[in-house]
């Protein structure tokens, strides 16, 4: 056993109370050993709060279409929150109570959902369950407390996969004050596809028809932060914390740093996982998040490339593909630094048992019509808009069975609440992770435990490629209402 892991397990066994800690953490450095702009073609926006109180952020939110420059020449008219892309980055601290004001004056309706948050059901953007949806040119205030520390991201819910596609998304981070990882440079990385012609034109976003549903369509440009292929400049050696979001609408990212560099996984969706782990690639299929260490390293103005590496979801997935550039990192010319190892984190996460909750089998069908030849994703053999609700009673905790028979993986996001992903034995996997969004690789099954708390509602759960939400994979849950006050989408 290293000496590491002895760490790790002590720090288990006897820091019951704290939330998490840093147990090899260097000196603390909360100054940026970075040089001066380093993070200039990446750093997001970042909503201004408008109210005084120190435990409210209220901010505002315009849906609109602008240009937006993409890459060097290349402008698009997006669809965009306040003008970029992505939005503001929303910032809080767990507890507070966020307020924002929400105007659309996009072309079509629309909402917001804020992916990940435990908020009530009336804030959670679902046309139909949560609110109608917002008309073009009205206003509608969200507004709800943040109970989770951790890496969200906000989209509408209204033609998501048109919308996403679009670029209608932005990063939320709920920050833990207690929290110090002696990391001084923290960068929130918003990963997204768009596709446009040759002339910065959104393509439609019904492309391949069918089939192209059956995918998911990707767009042609990878976006890191809204531009292609931006760069970064770092100092060798220095720790970064990287809380990144992949908000594309069908891509996954398997991200690889290169040779001799690892991330250091300390969290994911729903904030720190169990204990911090070493990745030598790091997998997010659309809707997941991941809070990483990383330490780029190499000589005085070396570049080392973040790529997206081939990873297979399915057929087509791989085929005729070709590693992805990301994002350029430069080292800068200045002595390397020397910040020791990595920290190590850990956090007290007690799992639910299996033991009396209610089993819930969902499968996970593809479908074709046999007269007009169109495909239909289902669950449990509907699709979302005839679909069946699984019930729940408040409190309850349930063991969903999820068998993938497709030949396509499937991202599935359960609104509201987390879940924790089992193993093969039905242990929780290692380290623990509160999750909303799973892969269900294709062919495979996985099995998943959610509780369901106090916030009665129809809370949707689908797979987050739109595309495959749209073409029926979508349900709900029923918690805490009786089965005949359940109605099919038939917008999300
Ligand atoms: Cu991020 Cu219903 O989705
Ligand atoms: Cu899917």
């Amino acid at each position: 056993m290293t000496a590491a892991r002895t760490t790790r397990l002590l720090a288990r066994t006897f820091a019951l109370t704290l939330l998490w800690v840093a147990t090899t953490a260097p000196a603390l450095a909360n100054d940026s050993p970075q040089p001066a702009g380093w993070d200039d073609q990446i750093k997001l926006s970042e909503a201004v709060d408008l109210n005084a109180d120190p435990h409210i952020v209220e901010v505002t939110l315009e849906a609109r279409v602008a240009t937006v420059t993409v890459a060097p020449g290349v402008d698009v008219e997006a669809w965009t929150y306040n003008g970029t892309i992505p939005g503001p980055l929303i910032r809080a601290q767990v507890g507070d109570r966020v307020i924002v004001h929400y105007t659309n004056n996009l072309p079509r309706p629309s909402t917001v959902h804020w992916h990940g948050l435990r908020v009530p059901i009336e804030m959670d953007g679902v046309p139909g369950y949560s609110q109608p949806p917002v008309e073009v040119g009205d206003s509608f205030t969200y507004d709800f407390v943040v109970p989770d520390a951790g890496t969200f991201w906000y989209h509408p819910h209204v033609m998501s996969a048109a919308q996403v596609g679009f670029g209608l998304y932005g990063a939320f981070v709920v920050e833990d004050p207690e929290e110090n990882l002696g990391v001084a440079d923290e960068l929130v990385i918003v990963l997204s596809d768009i596709d446009t012609d040759d002339n910065g034109k959104l393509r439609s976003p019904d492309t391949g028809g069918s089939l192209g549903m059956v995918f998911g369509r990707e767009g042609n440009r990878v976006l890191v932060n809204g531009r292609e292929h931006p760069t970064l400049t770092a100092r060798a050696g220095a720790p970064q914390r990287w809380r990144i979001v992949n908000a594309a609408k069908s891509r996954y990212f398997m991200l690889d740093l290169g040779a001799g560099h690892v991330f250091r996984k300390i969290g994911g969706d729903g904030g720190l996982t169990e204990y911090s782990e070493d990745h030598d690639f790091l997998v997010l299929g659309a809707g997941e998040r991941a809070d990483v260490l990383v330490a780029p390293t190499a000589g005085p103005g070396e570049t080392l490339m973040l790529r997206s590496v081939l990873h297979d979801r399915g057929f087509g997935s791989t085929e005729y593909r070709d590693i992805e550039d990301l994002v350029a990192i430069t080292i800068a010319d200045m002595p390397p630094y020397a910040a020791g190892p990595l920290p190590e984190t850990t956090r007290e996460i007690t799992p639910y048992s299996t033991e009396g909750a209610t089993a819930v089998d969902l499968t996970l069908t593809l479908s074709q019509d046999p007269r007009d030849k169109s495909f239909e994703y289902r669950i449990n053999g509907q699709p979302g808009w005839t679909t069946t609700p699984v019930m729940a009673d408040l409190g309850d905790v349930q063991l969903w069975t999820v068998e993938n028979t497709t030949k396509w993986s499937h991202p599935l996001h359960l609104h509201g609440f987390f879940f924790l992903v089992l193993d093969e034995h039905d242990e929780p996997v290692r380290p623990l992770e509160w999750k909303d969004t799973v892969d269900i690789p294709f062919e495979k099954t996985r099995r998943l435990l959610v509780r369901f708390d106090e916030r009665p509602g129809t809370w949707i759960f689908h797979c987050h490629i739109l595309d495959h939400a749209q073409g029926g994979m979508l349900s709900a849950v029923q918690l805490g209402l009786p089965a005949s006050e359940f109605t099919p989408l038939a917008v999300h």
